[in-house]
């Protein structure tokens, strides 16, 4: 099977804030149908559709009670089926999320079957993810269960080889639908230890992380389900390292294709604690991509994001929102897009959208920033401390809904929106990115198109240049006859640079790498040069 996920680029929805068709404030497969046009016209190849399943929404749809069911929100299985015939008319494929470290507790396999879960008389020691313990009592039982993440969302336990069997069958019936892969949720995260041991204050993380039979599970889940399809898979992967992504997306070990690593998301924290954040040292984060870039050339595959429904806008992060917010928002998109591997959008990254600041906490709705605040105050932590941790490190920075003109709350819907709008929807909207000439989204555009066009990008190596350079990340792909060179300015300040071979294929300024032996690189410019040597 020809592995077309890489010549690919994703684009992930997230359905509550994508398009609201029926102005309940709430997106729906229905307005995910009316906007493939748009997502055909940007040139995208694959939607990744974050979870649509039945669920009481306790992590938006991240706790499924019904794995064969569509959310009441979101629509019916009518909906969903027509949303999948439309995007295969279109040429492009879908892939689902799917949640299987955990379900809701409003599953009815929670309710009838206790050996699908974790069940002990003691809890161990450690938190979960979303604060507080991670073992939550039941009284029916008198017991406790796990719950890496929120305490309606209880881990299953697949040592049981019945709930993988059933997981399998559940992927099967997807699959023979018609959808093209799976994205999986904290994948890596499916074995745990049995013996459940404590871990050093409270994480338990090595016990469930990478865990002892993970291989195991996703080969048997390779050999019962995925090889029988023309599928693709990409599996989320907190803590893993390079050295583990070799093994999970080699494909002679016939796990998955690709995985997401965080390491270049937690740069910009002090620890594993996502709240302590510092700024990003740009030497960092170029060492950081180059040894993801080395380790899977040739061994492996690399997903590349900036974005997604968990992190905060890109160009807030690591760009200017400000005076070069477009330009940063396009340098970005360079930097990322002609690294190997398959890169992802997330919605409203093409348009450069931004994160949010706003002054109350009412005003948020995410259950990892709702159960911070309640800790941290109680903690006796400031108010205004809490709400800045919250301005730039908050999930629901990603989850404003998507700006598609000026009309009341962006035309996102006609009633009133589940979040709240980014206020800056009057400036940053599709109608405006696809009319400007200078626009982000056609930035991303021509960014889909060189891929196409360029296999270099697709199998080149990669090399490192100005290494010890702190505000401007540049480095080479190569092939036999063929040579990019891709210089990214993430900085406001101007740097001068000799000139490389070849001619400029791609750029976010004007005359962008003019000059003979020098050139100049402005506030967060993007260029590319291209060399062919005739041979
Ligand atoms: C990772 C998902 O991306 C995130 O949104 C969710 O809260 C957790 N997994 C739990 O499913």
């Amino acid at each position: 099977m020809s592995e077309w996920w890489k010549d690919s680029v994703i684009y992930q929805i997230y359905p509550r804030s994508f398009n609201d068709s029926d102005g309940d404030g709430i997106g729906d497969l229905q307005g995910i149908i009316e906007k493939l046009d748009y997502l055909n016209e940007l040139g995208i190849d694959i939607i990744w559709l974050s979870p649509v399943y039945d669920s009481p929404n306790d992590d938006n749809g991240y706790d499924i009670r019904n794995y064969y069911e569509i959310m009441e929100e979101f629509g019916t299985m009518e909906d969903f089926d027509l949303l999948l015939s439309e995007v295969h008319a279109r040429g492009m494929k879908l892939i689902m999320d799917l949640v299987v470290n955990h379900t809701s507790d409003e599953h009815e396999w929670f309710k009838k079957y206790p050996d699908h879960y974790f069940w002990r008389d003691q809890p161990n020691n450690w938190n979960s993810v979303f604060g507080g313990p991670a073992w939550e009592y039941s009284e029916e039982r008198d017991q406790y269960y796990l719950h890496i993440f929120s305490k309606k969302q209880p881990d299953l336990n697949w040592e049981n080889p019945v709930v993988r069997e059933k997981i399998y069958e559940m992927m099967r019936w997807w699959l023979n639908k018609g959808i093209d892969g799976f994205r999986m949720d904290v994948i890596n995260f499916i074995s745990k230890d049995p013996t459940l041991p404590d871990g050093p204050d409270g994480d338990g993380s090595r016990y469930f992380m990478n865990g002892p039979r993970v291989h195991e599970f996703l080969r048997e889940m390779h050999e019962e389900v995925l090889q029988h399809y023309d599928c693709m898979t990409v599996g989320e992967m907190p803590g893993a390292t390079p050295e583990d992504a070799q093994v999970y997306t080699n494909p002679d070990n016939h796990e998955l294709d690709m995985i997401f690593t965080f390491e270049h998301m937690d740069l910009d924290q002090h620890s594993h604690e996502k709240w302590d954040f510092k700024k990003l040292d740009l030497i960092d984060l170029k060492e950081n991509l180059e040894k993801w870039q080395h380790a899977l050339h040739g061994c492996g595959w690399n997903s590349l994001y900036w974005n997604n429904h968990d992190q905060p806008r890109v160009v807030s992060r690591f760009g200017d929102d400000g005076k070069y917010r477009k330009e940063s928002a396009m340098m970005l998109g360079t930097c990322l897009h002609f690294l190997q591997g398959t890169p992802y959008i997330y919605q409203g990254e093409e348009l450069g959208m931004t994160n949010v600041t706003f002054d109350h906490i009412d005003d948020y709705q995410d259950i990892e920033t709702l159960n911070m605040y309640e800790e941290k105050r109680a903690e006796g932590i400031s108010e205004e401390s809490i709400m800045q941790s919250i301005h730039v490190k908050g999930r629901d920075n990603a989850r404003t809904p998507v700006q598609w003109s000026d009309a009341p709350h962006g035309g996102f819907t006609t009633g009133t929106p589940w979040l709240k709008m980014n206020p800056n929807y009057h400036d940053v909207n599709t109608e405006k990115e696809r009319t400007d000439p200078y626009s982000v989204f056609k930035h991303y555009q021509e960014l889909i198109k060189l891929r196409k066009n360029y296999s270099l990008i697709k199998n080149g190596t990669f090399e490192l240049l100005h290494r010890d350079h702190s505000e401007v990340f540049a480095y080479e792909r190569l092939i036999i006859d063929e040579k990019m060179t891709v210089y990214c300015n993430f900085s406001d300040s101007h740097h001068k640079f000799q000139r490389p071979e070849g001619d400029v294929i791609h750029s976010n300024y004007q005359g962008a790498g003019d000059g003979d032996e020098v050139f100049e690189l402005r506030p967060y410019e993007a260029v590319v040069f291209y060399y062919f040597k005739n041979v």
